[in-house]
């Protein structure tokens, strides 16, 4: 059987076509997809020619069709509910969400409760996998059964991952400070934030650093480019700090550590793609098992809220366009999503 599927063509575009429905591994689930969610590394990959051949996409929900040999009783249902983001778009080795079946990792498949719709769902993939590693993971800051008050920056706040990791860091208790234009600052505080900054002032980290009394030591960076590794080193306190990034730049301050975060390595294996060459971190992939359930969890008792999305008209018809819309910077606090039965 066959499905419509949008796959990367050898100049770096993406073209709607035809592939078999792929078959279930040992170890994953076939998932319907109903909707599937845009983020910035689909556009990056296409642009360096890794997409080249494969279904793009690494966000979706959908209906569990099959359940893998080896997924042990009981950890799936077929029918099932579930959302998350897999390793899309990589030539050779993985295809993507933007088809109608997708094959995921069957343990990291977030169960959604039943009022929540899947183009909401579609939102969580990668920014909320994203924003668990860099607390936890990577910053190893209090979880939520130990929380701790204590102030953290989320730069880019009204960006998908900024909006998981807010709600999150709340869940562990910290005092968030976060930046935004100001029109997102209404939606950042209904999600939890302290403080929010509008980050086109001139003097936004002066600001900050007053608001933190020159203390501030832990900050995530979640756009890390142009200027804003300079605004969040520049906010941290008299004795610096340390600062995820979510691209390979550094904070120009000699003072503050900087680390850079790839998502990918959430599935314990190894990722070599150019330019990444991670090694496998088995332990990733069980804190990741972790953060499955308590996102399901957080779902289900109405506290983990999706972020806006944008269903875009024609389903899969014109990724092109939205890639682009995206790529120029036109995303204000909303996801890209594709319902894919609005495929033509
Ligand atoms: N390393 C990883 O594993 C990983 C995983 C996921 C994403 N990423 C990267 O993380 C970044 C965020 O991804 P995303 O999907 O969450 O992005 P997104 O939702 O597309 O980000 C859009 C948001 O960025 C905000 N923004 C733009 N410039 C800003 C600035 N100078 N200061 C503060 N906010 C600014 C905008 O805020 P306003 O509209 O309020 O102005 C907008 O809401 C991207 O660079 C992406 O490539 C990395």
């Amino acid at each position: 059987m066959s499905m419509k599927a949008c796959i990367g063509t050898e100049d770096g575009k993406v073209t709607l076509g035809s592939l078999p429905k792929p078959q279930v591994g040992p170890k994953q689930i076939l998932v319907k997809v109903f909707a599937a969610a845009q983020n910035p590394p689909d556009w990056y990959l296409l642009e360096r020619r890794t997409s080249t051949g494969a279904v793009i996409g690494c966000d979706f929900a959908g209906i569990v069709e099959e359940i893998g040999s080896d997924v042990p009783a009981g950890v799936r249902k077929k029918g099932e509910r579930v959302a998350g983001m897999i390793r899309g778009g990589v030539k050779d080795q993985w295809h993507g969400t933007f088809a109608e079946y997708c094959l995921a990792d069957a343990e990291l498949a977030v169960s959604l409760p039943d009022n929540l719709g899947f183009e909401e769902a579609s939102s969580l993939g990668m920014a909320a996998f994203t924003a668990c590693q860099v607390l936890w993971q990577n910053q190893k800051l209090p979880t939520p059964e130990k929380p701790q008050s204590f102030p953290i920056l989320i730069w880019g706040g009204s960006s998908t991952v900024g909006q998981y990791t807010i709600q999150l860091a709340k869940l562990s208790g910290l005092q968030v400070i976060t930046t935004a234009s100001s029109k997102n600052h209404d939606l950042l505080k209904s999600l939890g934030a302290d403080a929010v900054f509008d980050y086109r002032e001139q003097d936004v980290s002066l600001k900050i650093r007053e608001f933190t009394e020159n203390k501030l030591a832990y900050a995530i960076d979640c756009v890390s480019e142009g200027d804003t590794p300079k605004h969040v080193g520049d906010s941290l306190g008299e004795d610096g700090g340390h600062v995820t990034v979510l691209l390979p730049v550094q904070v120009p301050r000699e003072d503050v550590t900087s680390e850079f975060n790839l998502v990918m390595t959430l599935f314990g294996e190894a990722y070599i793609v150019p330019p990444h060459s991670l090694p496998a971190h088995p332990e990733h992939y069980d804190l990741a098992k972790k953060w499955v359930k308590l996102m399901s969890e957080q779902l289900a008792s109405g506290y983990l809220k999706t972020v806006p999305v944008k269903v875009v008209p024609n389903g899969l018809a014109d990724v092109m366009k939205w890639l682009e819309y995206h790529r120029l910077g036109k995303v204000s606090a909303e996801k890209i999503v594709y319902r894919i039965s609005d495929t033509p």
